[in-house]
């Protein structure tokens, strides 16, 4: 049973922002304890990124000093995070926000393409389509972020959720606002390229939520800890043969679909946009995993089989 002394700087300026003596507790609890000589109380626990290193990363809440390399006198490292918000808010803001807009759009409210198309509907039946696996796209997302998603933290930085709506909200506009517009024209080869982008994006979405129940599987037992995903007896889950992040893969291929099924510029872009902001993400996952597990299947690459 060992009592530490642990110093916390400031990640910046490196200036002593707290003194605890003889902790032995887990680095939640300590945040907790260092409210109380933080200068400032709104510094609360899920606020505080606490590490070895000032530009590493956030030791996770449940560490626990006995297994950190320090000695009994520890410094470590504080960030403000800024403000967080519970992740109710966030999916309702970040989710529900596209589902809304978009329909302002699909029911062309009178303020959208001018009086004279208003409240009217488009006479092409892939315009229903695609407002329907829009709509299917978010209210999955919902449900998953209810129902299925485990994540290791409670909250999320408020200025995250703002830039985050700005781009899911205003992406959302931009799209619908040419899909539905009243000068649309349906795809080049008709009904078979629709059919075919249907088919892509239901397999896609089917194999987005096999991954996320996947990956909510490996921490079935309330740890927030990351283990190694492996492919399991669903068929959808055998991406993990190859590559590190295969929701991500999945969601890129139904984004393409939609692209497909629309034929629609702005759906490209934002398609192209997503690919390279979830390649980014998955290069950094993938990364982690290598460096943490010894054992990390080698044939994985991070979210495009052999590629990339
Ligand atoms: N269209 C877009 O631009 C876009 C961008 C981002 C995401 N998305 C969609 O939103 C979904 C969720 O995104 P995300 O970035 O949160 O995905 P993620 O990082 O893969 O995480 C999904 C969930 O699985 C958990 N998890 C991940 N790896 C794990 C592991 N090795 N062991 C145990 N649990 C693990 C995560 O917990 P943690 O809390 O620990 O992370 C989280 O709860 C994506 O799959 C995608 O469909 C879309």
């Amino acid at each position: 049973f060992v009592l530490y002394q642990v110093e916390i700087l400031d990640w910046k300026t490196k200036q002593q922002l707290c003194f605890l003596d003889k902790v032995n507790d887990n680095i939640v609890e300590m945040a907790g304890d260092s409210i109380y000589c933080l200068a400032d109380p709104h510094w609360y626990p899920a606020r505080q990124s606490i590490r070895l290193d000032p530009k590493g990363k956030s030791l996770r809440d449940e560490e626990i000093l006995q297994h950190l390399p320090v000695g009994t006198t520890a410094t470590l490292y504080f960030k403000d995070l800024g403000p967080q918000i519970g992740w109710t808010m966030v999916f309702l803001t970040e989710y529900a926000g596209p589902l809304f807009i978009y329909f302002l759009f699909y029911f062309r409210m009178p303020f959208v393409y001018g009086l004279n198309d208003k409240l009217t509907s488009s006479p092409h039946p892939v315009v229903n389509l695609a407002c329907i696996c829009h709509s299917f796209h978010y209210i999955k997302r919902l449900i998953e972020t209810i129902f299925v998603h485990r994540f290791s933290h409670g909250t999320m930085p408020l200025r995250n959720i703002i830039k985050n709506c700005f781009y899911y909200w205003g992406f959302a506009a931009w799209l619908a606002y040419y899909i539905n517009h009243p000068l649309y024209t349906p795809p080049s080869y008709g009904q078979n390229q629709i059919n075919f982008a249907v088919i892509m994006f239901l397999i896609c979405e089917a194999g987005n939520f096999s991954i996320h129940i996947t990956l909510s599987d490996l921490r079935r037992h309330g740890s927030k800890i990351r283990k190694i995903p492996y492919p399991t007896k669903n068929p959808f889950t055998w991406l993990f043969f190859f590559v590190s992040c295969p929701n991500y893969t999945y969601e890129v291929g139904a984004w393409i679909s939609f692209t497909i099924m629309t034929q629609c510029v702005p759906v490209g872009l934002f398609t192209l946009l997503c690919f390279i902001q979830m390649t980014v993400w998955a290069k950094d996952k993938h990364y982690t995993y290598v460096r943490e597990f010894k054992d990390y299947p080698s044939i994985r690459m991070a979210i495009i089989p052999f590629l990339l």
